[in-house]
């Protein structure tokens, strides 16, 4: 087991309101972590810490430590970098108004690759990779605000592949698709983890225990409990936790 992501002592701040209560976590290697809890409890404040997405917002302040690899996030100025290194998969397909090709091609002619085999080549890899090459294949120049919203969903995670991340983040990536769609979204998740450090946010408790090895419990901004995914849904230490997952509240 080695360790991608570890989080140290983590408060954040919107304004005076404290979104996030001195996490601490530990981010395996090439594992699939799901965060799951009631609405506002701080998954997606939590998941955009990991690549510096909350940057932006005015007021916010944030202590503690996020280290990838190492490497304390904070302390560096190439976020680029970073969120190269940590890619995001967002709850709504967020493509842009241009061809499938174009899509996934953005992100590395960006990065300064211009030779049209290799580009084909890291399409062709991408849209394999995020299993939807068979389906959109033989029209990789069309918009690709002409697939489906699962297509779509697809189209955006092979152009975060395309950029060869380490780890990706999604945040409730299957909340808009329909059952068949989530479902190849998940075991576009479960075929590509070997690879990949995969943070998960979900609402669908049946979705974390079919594609995480760890599972993660908040609540107000509390970390509750983190443990192998089985251990939560079948044995969770905090009767907290026991209460989300039974459904008591949330
Ligand atoms: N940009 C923002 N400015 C101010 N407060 C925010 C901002 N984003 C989130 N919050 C607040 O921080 C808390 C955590 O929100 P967050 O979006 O992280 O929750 P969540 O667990 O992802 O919820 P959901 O399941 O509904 O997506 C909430 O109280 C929310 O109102
Ligand atoms: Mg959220």
């Amino acid at each position: 087991m080695s360790i991608k992501i570890k989080v140290e002592n983590l408060d954040l701040f919107y304004g005076e309101n404290q979104a996030l209560k001195n996490i601490n976590l530990d981010i395996e290697k090439n594992k699939v972590t799901a965060l799951i809890g009631p609405s506002g409890c701080g998954k997606s404040t939590f998941l955009r810490t990991l690549n510096r997405m909350n940057d932006l917002i005015e007021n916010i302040s944030i202590k503690g430590k996020v280290e990838v690899d190492g490497e304390d996030i904070y302390k560096s100025d190439d976020v680029i970098k970073l969120r190269t290194k940590v890619g995001m998969v967002f709850q709504k397909p967020n493509l842009f108004p241009m061809s499938i090709y174009d899509n996934v091609a953005y992100g590395p002619k960006i990065h300064g690759i211009k030779d049209k085999k290799t580009l084909d080549k890291i399409v062709e890899e991408s849209l394999k990779g995020a299993a939807i090459w068979d389906e959109v294949k033989d029209r990789l120049k069309t918009s690709a605000l002409g697939l489906s919203g699962g297509q779509q969903q697809r189209v955006c995670i092979a152009r975060t592949i395309a950029m060869k991340p380490e780890v990706i983040l999604m945040d409730e990536p299957t909340s808009a698709l329909d059952p068949i769609s989530t479902l190849k979204v998940e075991e576009l998740i479960q075929n590509i983890k070997n690879d990949y450090t995969i943070v998960i946010v979900t609402h669908n408790m049946q979705q974390a225990a079919r594609i995480s090895d760890k599972t993660v419990f908040f609540l107000n901004g509390d970390l509750v409990e983190v443990n192998d995914t089985n251990v939560i849904f079948t044995n969770p230490k905090d009767k907290r936790t026991e209460d989300y997952i039974t459904g008591r509240f949330g």
